[in-house]
């Protein structure tokens, strides 16, 4: 029992020596000769497997904590509570546009929160609605669906001659442009803003009652 003591203790010294003289290596070396060939392997070894983990580090840093924009869409638009006067003295139109409004958060560990964002609908170059997106969070990995009435009028509008001919023609040319101003979080060591930004062009059918060729490009 006593005897097991030293021996312990021996044996604990070199396991714990070993690593600093690997790092000391330079003063190590003119006192053990024998040794030098193997410590001078040990260290390239110790240098290729740094190497080759910062690699892999970098290459899973890369991939996995760059932050990527979520993709920002609209996956369909209904039309309710449609009215409209198809009349050349007071052409007019109310309706509520519901919009399915998709975000897809392609980042592997970090969510996206959104603030309150606002968009607009034009007509032309005029704005005839307001669309209020209400702050949100999209989780790594997951796909965020949300309904998003928007409340279009003619109310606003100056130029009755192109309102006129639109109501009469029976299609009503609308765009759509909303920006997310929100926060990419990867695993609390990255925080980048993204702001996806998107722009629609759609038809209103009059008759049918609906929105055709939907048409919507992303950026950023
Ligand atoms: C909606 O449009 C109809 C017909 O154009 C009109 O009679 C009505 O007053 C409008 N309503 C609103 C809230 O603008
Ligand atoms: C056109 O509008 C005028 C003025 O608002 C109204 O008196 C008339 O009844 C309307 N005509 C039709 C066909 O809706
Ligand atoms: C969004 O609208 C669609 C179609 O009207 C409905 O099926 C769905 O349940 C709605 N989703 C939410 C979250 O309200
Ligand atoms: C508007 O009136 C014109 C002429 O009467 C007609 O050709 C057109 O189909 C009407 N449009 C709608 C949307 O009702
Ligand atoms: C508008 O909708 C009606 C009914 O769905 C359809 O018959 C018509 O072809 C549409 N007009 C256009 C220009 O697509």
């Amino acid at each position: 029992m006593q005897e097991d003591h030293p021996n312990l203790a021996k044996s604990l010294v070199p396991v714990a020596d070993y690593p600093r003289s690997d790092l000391e290596f330079g003063g190590n070396k003119p006192k053990v000769l024998p040794k030098e060939e193997k410590s001078s392997k040990c260290l390239v070894y110790m240098l290729a497997i740094t190497v080759i983990l910062g690699s892999v580090l970098l290459v899973f840093a890369t991939i996995f904590l760059r932050p990527r924009t979520p993709r920002f869409d609209i996956g369909s638009v209904t039309v309710r509570n449609l009215k409209y006067e198809n009349n050349s003295s007071s052409p007019s139109f109310n309706f509520t546009l519901v919009t399915q409004v998709i975000v897809e958060n392609t980042n592997f560990f970090g969510d996206f929160r959104f603030e309150n964002s606002n968009g607009i609908v034009g007509f032309g170059s005029q704005v005839v609605g307001q669309m209020k997106i209400p702050k949100g969070r999209t989780q790594a990995r997951a796909t965020e669906r949300m309904n998003v009435s928007i409340d279009v009028s003619s109310l606003g509008l100056s130029d009755t001659k192109k309102l006129s001919s639109s109501i009469s023609s029976g299609l009503l040319g609308l765009s759509n442009h909303v920006m997310l101003s929100g926060k990419v979080n990867i695993l609390n060591i990255v925080r980048r803003r993204r702001n996806p930004d998107l722009t629609c062009f759609m038809t209103l059918n009059f008759t049918g009652k609906a929105i055709q060729d939907l048409k919507c490009y992303s950026y950023e």
